[in-house]
């Protein structure tokens, strides 16, 4: 595969991320979906490297899917477990990604609870003057991108498989249903839909969804949704980001191409925020007979781990007509390959 242009060499957030840059993402993953499609789908790319997941938090697709990720580019991968390591000792994370950096790392993949943990660490191999790349696996309620990007790249290839790229999504309606307080999945969607020219409307009860939030994306022009125009020295490209807020979840899924549904962060609910769960299902929960008001073409996604039965419904979860749950797994495993290719591609 020739190397795409790419100067990133850490993956932290994608709120300055270009429109090239999606894209590059985009036809990466096709191609790495089409090696995963073969009957060997191991390719020698990243042979010699080493690439280290380092989560201080609990998961389950993210770490295997960068782990089987990082396999089928032929790279060594260490997997760090915070239970049985120094960290129960009292050493640092710094002080543990150091320990990795000797061990000859070029690629850490990173989560932490707190937020900007992947960004303190960025920062010390940047110090450090090693070619270390770091990609953020999900901080706290901040971002995480590799999700949002594999969600971008599930679907752009429903809309079309040979050539899955951010223009599809021009004005499509997208929303984004739930615990969107908690989210670091909303977070980064919301960059990169908006990004994309699509139309993202967020719902959720005001506890999850507090008015607040409009000033961690900027300041929103009132009543019109459109939050700002952006535009990219690399591209030229200028866009208007446009996002909505609702209250309730009849305007935000009508005539939606895409319904996100979000799962309630139970663990990073400090004070209750919610009457009961079978109140938060009968008025944001995602069912069949909701759909109806949505484009019949409607599709519906959930980054996973799923509360079954509270943000969306059992049938509706394991319908293949309508979720591409199944399917965002799928496609993890190619963005992750896309990306840890991308960021290791200048050392190979
Ligand atoms: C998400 C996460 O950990 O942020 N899950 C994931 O990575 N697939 C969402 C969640 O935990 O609800």
């Amino acid at each position: 595969m020739a190397t795409p242009i790419w100067t990133r060499r850490h993956v932290l957030s994608l709120a300055d991320f270009t429109p090239l840059e999606y894209d590059t993402v985009l036809q990466t993953a096709n191609s790495f979906r089409e090696v995963l499609s073969r009957r060997t789908k191991k390719v020698p790319t990243l042979q010699g490297q080493v690439v280290t997941n380092l989560f201080f938090e609990p998961s389950t697709r993210t770490r295997s899917s960068f782990e089987l990720a990082a396999k089928r580019l032929s790279a060594d991968i260490l997997n760090f477990a915070p239970g049985t390591s120094s960290l129960t000792k009292g050493e640092t994370i710094l002080d543990t990604a150091k320990t990795y950096l000797a061990m000859g790392t070029d690629m850490m993949v990173v989560r932490h609870k707190e937020a900007g943990v992947p960004h303190a660490i960025a920062r010390e191999m940047d110090r450090l003057n090693v070619k270390v790349g770091v990609l953020n696996a999900g901080d706290g309620q901040h971002e995480h991108p590799s999700q949002a990007l594999l969600d971008l790249f599930t679907i752009c290839t429903i809309l079309d498989p040979d050539q899955p790229r951010l223009s599809l999504l021009q004005n499509k309606k997208i929303a984004i249903v739930g615990d969107i307080l908690h989210s670091r999945v909303a977070r980064s969607n919301i960059w990169s839909l908006t990004a994309s020219g699509a139309e993202v409307h967020l719902a959720g009860p005001p506890t999850l969804l507090p008015r607040l939030f409009e000033a961690f994306i900027k300041e929103p022009d009132p009543g019109s949704g459109v939050w700002g125009t952006a535009s990219h020295p690399t591209s030229g490209t200028t866009f208007s980001r446009r996002l909505f807020l609702h209250w309730s979840l009849e305007p935000a899924i009508r005539d939606a191409d895409f319904v996100m549904t979000l799962r309630l962060q139970k663990e990073r609910m400090t004070s209750h925020l919610l009457p009961s769960l079978r109140e938060y299902h009968q008025m944001f929960g995602i069912t069949r007979d909701r759909l109806k008001l949505c484009n019949p073409a409607v599709k519906v996604l959930h980054p996973g781990p799923v509360n079954r039965g509270v943000e969306i419904s059992s049938d509706l979860m394991d319908d293949p007509q309508f979720s591409l749950i199944s399917q965002q797994v799928t496609s993890g495993v190619a963005v992750r390959m896309a990306l840890l290719y991308l960021m290791g591609s200048g050392k190979a």
